[in-house]
């Protein structure tokens, strides 16, 4: 990435609080506060979000405005929330939903995910969430290994879930939110009908602060998707970044264009922003630039958390931006992928704001590193820790190197209170993040000697695509179930507007004619078995692969191949 304003910084607000004063005094057990525990100690992270706004001066504050795609709107007060999502969890807890349960997401942006999602964590139960772009194997991946116990969908989706159904032991039930004639009829659910006739009072849950709350399935280089598992308090860095980072206030209209299947649309689009009392924007429909400005103008948006590819998409489009009444933003953030300089640039003198990027994981359940609403930004870098949070940058042997030197971004896990608690029935790969008492992100990056952070790039091969992560793994085991596939290699190929595409390298069976209708036959064939978003864009055919003596695909070689560079050390490669 070039950056061109490397040595250049942004100034922007100064009428905010010393955040510098706060870094050096801030303390996690003092920052506890703005947490509300039962008298007995206990703790609820939707309790936290919901009922106790709505039993505050706050009830009748709107917390979600929500609009479909066809323009239709609809909006919840937060003693309405309080009320579905008690009704909700009264439902599941008919259904002998327990503590720990798996309870898993399956919807389009609609409020019925929000209500799930906040009366799952109602329940003690642990909520999962998904793309609704998953297609069967991505769906089987999630809900075999995590063992769900119900999922909550549409009749349009449950066909996906129809077929799969027979191989999912421990799924017990399927809650329709809307009405479907099925064979399965006695397994499933009416929403619209328990609903009506559920009560609006529910004994919430009393929980210990690291019960577990929601789960996130993440891809990594190996294996299929590893279950990220949070706890309720998280909620608490959440709300503090939400407050201090997104500087998101009473009055603020608040939009996180991130989906729910999707770590931001989870920790920002529902634990941050409403515990902190916030209310919400949630667009129902996809991504265009005049609906996306429409959105803006309409709610007059404030504050507005995107990705660099949306942001990007917006900087090609021929949509001019001053058709619109943008003037209600006041701050802009963005996260997921590497926001480049022109991306903060755009923002300044298009929108009259600049973008803050922020950097943060599905495992890290919060924003960690980030430029403050009062910090100078550097366009290119991530910025700086959030208070409390320690950050390094760390060697193999997870030993500190100095400033300006490329190595592995790494946290004291200790300092980072949303990190997660497990990975799903998985113990030896939880171990696998931690060295040295460090917990080592993936990412490689620097730091210079104003201790801003500067992204370089993955140090494993998992791909960002449009800010969606995505591991090679996936895909491959995926294209080798086409017929044709003998083999695959699978790589991100850096792409201007996307960050990055899915690239897939084929090995074909004998005796298979390559052509170009195989090619887009091998794609689809893949975005129909997986999902919308992970297929691969381009597909190469190739006599064999580069591999280890051991077996394994060496796909950094395919990519220094691609990207016409020299493939680097190979003592450890197969011939080739
Ligand atoms: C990448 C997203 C550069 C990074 C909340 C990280 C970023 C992965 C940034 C996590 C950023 C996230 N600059 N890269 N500001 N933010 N990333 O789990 O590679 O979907 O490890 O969580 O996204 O992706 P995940």
């Amino acid at each position: 990435m070039d950056i061109i304003h490397k040595n250049k910084s942004l100034s922007v607000r100064s009428n905010l609080p010393d955040y510098e004063k706060t870094y050096q005094e801030f303390s996690w057990e003092k920052a506890k506060a703005e947490l509300i525990f039962f008298p007995d100690g206990t703790f609820n992270a939707a309790y936290n979000a919901i009922d106790r706004h709505a039993e505050s001066d706050k009830k009748d504050k709107t917390a979600l405005i929500y609009e479909s795609d066809k323009g239709e709107k609809e909006s919840y007060t937060f003693a309405q929330l309080k009320e579905q999502t008690n009704k909700f969890a009264n439902v599941l807890a008919s259904q002998g939903v327990e503590k720990g349960d798996r309870i898993f997401i399956f919807l389009p942006p609609t409020p019925e995910r929000y209500i799930a999602f906040l009366g799952i964590l109602k329940t003690g139960a642990i909520a999962g969430t998904m793309f609704s772009a998953f297609q069967e194997t991505a769906l089987m991946d999630r809900l075999a290994d995590s063992g769900a116990k119900i999922v909550v969908t549409n009749s349009e989706l449950f066909s996906r879930i129809q077929k799969i159904w027979k191989d999912l032991p421990d799924l017990q039930k399927v809650i329709l939110v809307d009405e479907g004639d099925f064979p399965e009829k006695e397994k499933l659910i009416s929403y619209q009908q328990e609903m009506t006739t559920a009560s609006a009072d529910f004994n919430v849950a009393h929980l210990k602060p690291d019960d577990f709350a929601y789960m996130l399935y993440t891809s990594g280089t190996t294996g299929k998707p590893k279950g990220v598992v949070h706890a309720h308090a998280d909620l608490l860095q959440a709300i503090l970044t939400t407050k201090y980072v997104l500087d998101v206030k009473d009055q603020d209209i608040y939009w996180c264009t991130a989906d729910i299947g999707w770590v931001t649309g989870v920790v920002y689009g529902v634990l941050g922003i409403w515990g902190l009392g916030g209310t919400s924007v949630v667009f129902g429909g996809r991504f265009s630039p005049e609906a996306w400005y429409k959105i803006i103008a309409d709610n007059k948006v404030t504050v507005w958390y995107t990705a660099p590819t949306a942001i990007r998409m917006l900087m090609g489009s021929p949509v001019d931006p001053k058709q619109y009444d943008l003037s209600s933003l006041r701050h802009l953030c963005s996260v997921g992928e590497p926001l480049n300089p022109e991306g903060v640039m755009w923002g300044k003198e298009t929108l009259g704001l600049p973008f803050h990027d922020t950097w943060w994981q599905t495992e890290t359940g919060s924003i960690c590193i980030t430029n403050y609403p009062s910090m100078d930004i550097k366009p290119g870098s991530m910025g700086k820790p959030f208070p409390g949070v320690v950050a390094g940058i760390v060697d193999d042997n997870g030993q500190e190197l100095p400033a300006k030197q490329d190595g592995h971004l790494a946290l004291k896990p200790e300092t980072v209170y949303s990190l997660m608690k497990q990975i799903w029935k998985n113990e030896e790969k939880y171990k696998s993040y931690f060295n040295n008492g460090w917990y080592i992100s993936g990412d490689q990056a620097f730091k210079d000697e104003d201790g801003y952070f500067w992204f370089v790039g993955r140090a494993d091969d998992v791909i960002k695509t449009s800010g969606e992560r995505v591991g090679p793994f996936e895909v491959e085991s995926t294209l080798i179930e086409h017929p044709s596939v003998l083999e695959a290699g699978v790589i991100g190929k850096p792409d201007e507007l996307r960050g990055e595409i899915i690239k897939a390298f084929v090995v074909l069976k004998q005796g298979v004619e390559p052509s170009d209708a195989l090619k887009e036959e091998m794609a689809a064939f893949v975005k129909g078995k997986l999902a919308g978003h992970a297929y691969p864009r381009e597909v190469e055919f190739i006599d064999k692969l580069p591999k280890t003596r051991s077996g394994k695909i060496m796909r950094r070689i395919l990519k220094a191949r691609e990207m016409g560079q020299p493939i680097g050390d190979t003592s450890t490669l197969e011939e080739y």
